[in-house]
């Protein structure tokens, strides 16, 4: 029993900790190549939103890591301009976000989205076109 017990926890334990590594790897191949993770050096080689601003109006919008999480893994798949709680110039500079529908499954998207919102925005973090970044941009 005991030992039943133990192989058990230890199983459940690494699991967990393989689906939190899982997020961030996830979350590099399958949502950086468009979103930076990373505060941008220069904004004008954007392709999408970075995904500190991203979350931040995620967060914004949705309160709960469940509403947030349900809300991305909807949009990934199904992208529309409705739905959008990111700035409209957001959608007009970059387009809309090309479904991902193919590229990710909903697994995965579970592990990605409880990454994000775990980790960003990063603390501090005050939302980017403010201050210095206002100049950069056309
Ligand atoms: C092909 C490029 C591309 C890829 C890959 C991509 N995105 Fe996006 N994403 C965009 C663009 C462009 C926008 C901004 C326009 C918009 O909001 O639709 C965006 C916007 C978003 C938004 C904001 C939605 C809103 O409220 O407007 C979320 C959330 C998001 N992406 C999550 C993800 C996640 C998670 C992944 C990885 C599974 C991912 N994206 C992969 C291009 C991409």
């Amino acid at each position: 029993m005991r030992v039943k017990t133990t192989i058990f926890l230890t199983i459940a334990l690494l699991s967990v900790s393989n689906a939190m590594s899982s997020g961030e790897e996830l979350t590099k191949n399958k949502c950086s190549t468009c979103h930076v993770l990373s505060h941008p050096k220069d904004m004008s080689k954007l392709v999408a939103p970075p995904i500190m601003g991203v979350m931040r109006h995620v967060k914004m919008a949705y309160s709960s890591k469940e509403e947030a999480v349900a809300f991305i893994k909807d949009y990934v798949l199904n992208p529309s301009k409705e739905k959008s709680v990111c700035m409209p110039q957001k959608i007009k500079r970059f387009g809309l976000m090309p479904s991902q529908k193919g590229n990710v499954t909903k697994e995965e998207l579970e592990s990605i989205t409880s990454w994000l919102y775990d980790n960003f925005p990063p603390k501090g973090f005050k939302g980017m076109g403010h201050g210095k970044h206002r100049g950069m941009q056309k």
